[in-house]
């Protein structure tokens, strides 16, 4: 991961860098103890457990367990990538990157920054267009949709040429090669020569988090074929990871939910009534990609397609891809198959902030009776058949019982009966289909209070690290994390080998609570831990050599009792 900058230069970077100074940037901190504390930026809370160890450097949420150093943090707020987020960093700290890491970074970056530069440049082209005669058709139809200057601003709309070759003209004229626009997907090669992928469309520039242009959606006029036309996939952009309008997203994390539209337009739309969070798949259906990179923002999504019979198929998908990654889902059933644009440009935000928002399991069982007439006796029972299926999927007991007595009271079973239906399946996790099935934490393999102890102690230069031994620890990440402290080399550098889940899993044990203040209670409690570390383990080793006496011969079993007395 951290293979191009070496140990010592990351560590000359760090100590130029004050991981409290960096965090502050996007965490309000309070300052208490050596640590400083904040509202966390990877969940939604409303007491501070999130806190920066000024000592360590190292920030650790007590409440979700997202920890790191400086880097993983700057990694985590603005998605860079480590090589990424090292380099920001050392420009704020003005550190020259190392000659080497420079050279072998060059080629491929490079490339990508030339293509954000071609797209950035080319949106601003469409933009410039759209004002012009050319353009003139594009931006009508823009009015037309109930947008006005300012929005066709606010989202960099424009307009792509007619002909054949105006952008790739404009472009070469910037000095972009032909090469590097074939291979930014803006324009295409054939025997005959080259020519644009975007002609005569309105054109929905694709922006990352971080302000790069990614990629472009263009909107057909008329009935021209298709009706959307995107960027294919090119080094800087794929259609199954990136979302449109995840620009916008980033000042909104405080709205605590996205929602969620399959139309660039109807993001548009929805944004300009003022609904905040709003983002759009981009021509396909949702992937497990985009779902992950939804969570990075909110814990909650809304889904919000189109209300006509594919909108509710798709939305049904989506749930079963959103659910498996922890995020909580709703969704919003619009009337009469409107789709969100429909709808917000005839209801406005009120009509919005009113429309229910169906938790998951209540949007499958209102799903369940498309098709059913629960009039009759027959559609009732097939109605109560499908919810019970879709039941056994519910987790919580508390949730089960809203469920149960809602449903109850519609079909007119009673609750004992439904919970019957839903049986002994309810009862057997293993059985339940892949998107529900509960993400639980084995418990035996966490580590001891007395090795958590022990570790943070060590992490934190509380102890000396010699009387400590790797082998206290059971194997594993602490142990592996304990052997790299005893040789005196840094918690950063080891937590810097690390991706985000195996952090998730090692930082507890780095930030075991509370520690003592002085050196000999710290040294106290590294002795109490090392004693009932030893201890158990000898208890341990005594144990199986009983059994194995157990069952041995006379001289065996007096080698094993030798054995055993020096244990003692
Ligand atoms: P819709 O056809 O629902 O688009 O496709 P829309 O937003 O309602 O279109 P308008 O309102 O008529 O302009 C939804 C999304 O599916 C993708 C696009 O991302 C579009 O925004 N799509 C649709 C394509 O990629 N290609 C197509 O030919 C059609
Ligand atoms: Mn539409």
């Amino acid at each position: 991961m951290s293979a191009r900058f070496s140990d010592a230069w990351l560590d000359e970077l760090r100590s130029r860098l004050s991981i409290e100074e960096v965090v502050s940037e996007y965490v309000r901190l309070k300052p208490k103890g050596h640590r400083c504390w904040g509202l966390c930026p990877f969940h939604n809370e409303k007491t501070p457990s999130f806190s920066v160890d000024t000592q360590t450097q190292l920030f650790y949420c007590f409440g979700c367990h997202k920890g790191g150093t400086v880097i993983q943090f700057v990694m985590e707020m603005e998605r860079l990538d480590f090589q990424e987020a090292v380099k920001l960093l050392a420009e704020r700290a003005h550190l020259p990157l190392p000659a080497a890491s420079k050279e072998s970074v060059s080629l491929r970056p490079d490339e990508r920054e030339r293509i954000y530069a071609a797209n950035v440049t080319a949106a601003r082209f469409f933009h410039a267009t759209l004002w012009t005669d050319e353009g003139a058709q594009g931006l009508s139809y823009l009015y037309k949709r109930g947008l006005t200057d300012a929005d066709i601003r606010h989202f960099g709309l424009g307009f792509a040429p007619r002909g054949w070759d105006a952008t790739l003209r404009y472009l070469t004229g910037e000095s972009f090669e032909e090469g590097l626009l074939e291979r930014a997907g803006l324009i295409v090669r054939r025997e005959g020569g080259a020519y644009d992928m975007f002609r005569g469309r309105v054109i929905f520039p694709i922006i990352s988090a971080q302000g790069k242009v990614l990629g472009f959606g263009g909107r057909a006029m008329g009935d021209a074929q298709p009706k959307y036309l995107n960027t294919a996939d090119t080094p800087v952009f794929n259609k199954r990871q990136g979302l449109y309008a995840l620009n916008f997203v980033k000042k909104e994390r405080h709205v605590g939910r996205l929602v969620l539209v399959e139309g660039y337009m109807d993001a548009v739309s929805l944004r300009k009534y003022g609904v905040q969070g709003v983002v759009a798949t981009l021509g396909t259906a949702l992937t497990e990609e985009q779902a992950r990179l939804m969570k990075r923002y909110a814990p909650e999504v809304w889904v919000s397609y189109d209300g006509d019979a594919a909108g509710q198929k798709a939305a049904l998908r989506a749930l079963d891809i959103l659910e498996p990654t922890g995020l909580k889902a709703r969704v919003i059933d619009y009337p009469d198959g409107m789709d969100p644009d429909d709808f917000i440009r005839a209801r406005g935000a009120a009509g919005f902030e009113a429309l229910k928002k169906y938790d998951a399991t209540e949007y499958r069982m209102l799903r369940a009776r498309d098709g059913l007439d629960i009039a009759t006796q027959d559609g009732m029972t097939q109605y109560a058949l499908k919810c019970c299926q879709i039941l056994r999927g519910v987790q919580s007991p508390v949730e089960m019982e809203n469920h149960l007595r809602r449903l109850a009271a519609e079909t007119g079973y009673d609750r004992e009966i439904l919970l019957r239906q839903i049986g002994a399946s309810a009862l057997a996790p293993q059985e339940r289909p892949r998107a529900f099935r509960p993400r639980s934490r084995a418990a035996a393999d966490a580590p001891s209070a007395a090795e958590c102890t022990l570790l943070t102690l060590l992490s934190q230069g509380r102890i000396p690290a010699q009387i400590v031994d790797p082998g206290d620890f059971d194997e594993g990440p602490l142990r592996e994390c304990a052997a790299w402290l005893i040789e005196g080399k840094s918690v950063n550098a080891f937590l810097e080998r690390l991706d985000g889940e195996a952090r998730e899993k090692l930082m507890p044990a780095l930030n075991y609570q509370p520690l003592p203040d002085s050196r000999e209670e710290a040294l106290k409690m590294a002795e109490d831990s090392l004693n009932a570390i030893r201890n158990a383990r000898r208890a341990g080793e005594i144990e199986r050599l009983q059994a194995q006496a157990a069952t041995a011969d006379a001289e065996e079993r007096r080698r094993i009792y030798e054995k055993i007395e020096k244990l003692y």
